[in-house]
């Protein structure tokens, strides 16, 4: 989604190359415009261009563009379609200012309408334009600061901004209000940095300051001043983080998202290693503690992460017998949800940026509930936030599809589970050997999935040019197939729509014919022979079917020759793990048949930073 970033140097120096760099670390969100800005001989100089940053780049090398400062933004579209006009930077009617923004002004149709009545001429269809044109209206005397928080007074919302004023010529001005926006500055050089994304600052040794509620703050070569929103100056110390680099190499993989695929056996090795001590048969979450009164739980999360959630729900429920719900959190936030302080409410999110999510867990606080976050991004805002966190470890998942870090999710939320048994209920879970033995060998699991890449990639393309699929599974493969049915949609723009197996007959099976394919998760005992039923159905209504099945269900090859065998010997827990790899691999290939961009698919990005 939107990324800002801005970059003063020490000693005087082209942003232009910086601010590129920034821009390029800044792709793997998803985007689907990019511009600058900066100040050249006291005159404002900007370029945009609509689609990659390569395109961005190949525009101001031709125009040999340098300047001073620089502030970048990568745009996804969301107020004002996909044109130059609409992407950032915005400027005022007289261009003496340039303006980035990230997030979403609620208000902003009144303000654009007062400030059409006083005259302005609007160029985009944007929010952002607003705050520029506000901004300019605002300024008075030099005196920025005072005309920067008069303007976000004005605004309702949540946001990040970046802008720069040709009265300034060497200062970058930054303000955030519920939106991530980070300050860094290197270590040696004293360049400062500024990023919407701590992805994106990952190069060098880094002193970072994390703007919030409002704060604003006014970057010159080597000085960073604050204040707070009212404008009062204040200090904030440095935090001394080391950031790690999201790996930029596909290390021989065609995308992203094959090599993330491929991760999994060393990503869910990670997970276990890093909470579960052999040795001992003991779960280790140093991170959690007061969590001995928790008498119900609500996991909350958005999209892929929900379906973690969901998923692991009932296991929670069975495992734990203490009430377990799971939510999307842009439902949840709308709710009024009985939370108590001995309520644990869980944000699950890769980035720790997603906003539904963040929204949801401060609603989750103000009601006194408990809260944990499970995250794969350290010093995101969900990890600031949080009460407490649980960082995933799956490693950088750079492909907008989340392929590893839904299988971390599982197997950290399910140790996490074995984890309260432990504390709540005084279980020594130490006893459950065949749990450990079956958690120790899903890595292996996993590889045998990985290993049947050409048997997957044939069925893939087989049935790569149809329209609709149906995705179905009973019990905890009903979330494995919904999570399978959005990796289809969302990189091959194929119709696929999840069922729990049971409810076709109550109005779906209408649609079966041979044209419609259902692919079938058989990875639940306690409901096999059921969703065996259920295909029948399917079958005798003419509808192919590809079954995902456990190997000793023979059976299954008296409805279709069309199945992917998978391990049989594992508990109904842990099935949705190897399910939903055999499953990524599926959609993978079918994307890839289909021609699509599977790394970057289309409106789509990587962190939904708006509602
Ligand atoms: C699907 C996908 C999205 C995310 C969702 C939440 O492949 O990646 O559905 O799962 O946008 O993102 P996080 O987990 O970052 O909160």
């Amino acid at each position: 989604m939107c990324g800002i970033f801005g970059y003063v140097a020490h000693k005087k120096t082209n942003a232009v190359e910086e601010c590129l760099k920034g821009l390029q670390a800044l792709e793997y969100r998803g985007y689907d415009s990019a511009g600058l800005a900066g100040i050249k001989q006291g005159k404002i100089h900007f370029y945009k261009r609509v689609g990659k940053v390569r395109n961005l780049k190949e525009l101001v090398f031709e125009e040999e563009v340098a300047l001073e400062i620089g502030i970048a933004h990568t745009r996804w579209a969301t107020h004002g379609g996909l044109t130059e006009q609409n992407a950032h930077p915005q400027l005022d009617s007289s261009h003496s200012l340039a303006l980035i923004h990230n997030g979403i002004i609620e208000n902003y149709q009144e303000i654009r309408f007062n400030l059409m009545n006083l005259g302005k001429e609007f160029v985009s269809e944007t929010d952002t334009e607003v705050i520029s044109q506000l901004l300019a209206y605002e300024y008075t005397d030099f005196a920025f600061i005072p005309s920067l928080v008069r303007t976000l007074e004005q605004l309702e919302g949540s946001f990040a901004i970046a802008c720069i004023h040709k009265d300034f010529p060497d200062a970058i001005f930054a303000s955030a209000r519920d939106c991530p926006l980070i300050i860094a500055k290197c270590k040696k050089t004293d360049d400062i940095f500024i990023s919407s994304d701590a992805n994106a600052l990952s190069r060098q040794d880094m002193e970072l300051i994390f703007l919030h509620d409002g704060e604003i703050a006014q970057i010159s070569a080597g000085i960073i001043t604050l204040y707070d929103k009212k404008g009062l100056i204040i200090q904030k110390a440095f935090e001394s983080i080391s950031l790690c680099s999201k790996s930029s190499s596909k290390e021989g993989f065609e995308h992203f998202m094959l090599k993330e695929i491929f991760d999994q056996p060393l990503s869910l090795s990670q997970v276990i290693k890093n909470r579960f001590d052999s040795h001992t048969a003991k779960v280790q979450i140093h991170e959690c503690k007061d969590l001995g009164q928790i008498e119900h739980i609500r996991l909350i999360g958005c999209g892929t992460s929900y379906h973690a959630g969901l998923l692991v729900s009932s296991i929670f429920e069975e495992m734990l017998q203490i009430e377990t719900s799971a939510e999307i959190a842009s439902e949840f936030r709308y709710k009024d949800p009985i939370l108590r302080k001995n309520s644990l409410v869980i944000a699950i999110s890769q980035s720790g940026e997603t906003a539904d999510t963040l929204a949801a867990l401060r609603l989750a606080k103000s009601k006194g509930a408990k809260t944990l976050g499970f995250g794969n991004v350290m010093h995101s805002s969900l990890f600031r936030e949080a009460d407490l966190f649980i960082d995933l470890k799956a490693g950088p998942e750079v492909s907008v599809c989340s392929t590893k870090a839904f299988t971390s999710q599982i197997a950290s939320l399910l140790l996490f589970a074995l984890y309260l048994k432990q504390t709540i209920k005084g279980v020594d879970v130490a006893l459950d050997t065949t749990f450990f033995h079956h958690l120790e060998s899903l890595s292996g699991i996993v590889t045998d999935v990985l290993q049947q890449k050409d048997l997957i990639r044939s069925f893939a393309e087989k049935y790569a040019d149809y329209e609709n699929f149906f995705f179905i599974g009973r019990n905890l493969m009903y979330p494995t197939s919904m999570e399978a049915a959005l990796k289809l949609k969302e990189i091959s723009y194929i119709n696929a729509t999840a069922y729990p197996a049971g409810e076709l007959k109550h109005g779906p099976i209408a649609l079966i014919d041979e044209t419609i394919p259902t692919i079938a998760f058989l990875g639940n005992e306690k409901t096999l022979s059921k969703t065996f039923s259920n295909l029948t159905e399917i079958q005798a209504r003419k509808g192919k079917i590809l079954a995902l099945s456990p190997r000793h269900f023979t059976k299954i090859t008296t409805i279709t020759n069309d199945v992917i065998w998978l391990q049989n010997d594992l508990p109904d827990f842990f099935s949705a793990i190897p399910y939903s790899v055999a499953a990524q691999l599926l959609a993978y290939y079918i994307a890839k048949k289909r021609g699509k961009e599977i790394d970057q698919p289309r409106n789509l990005a990587k962190a939904v930073t708006v509602e």
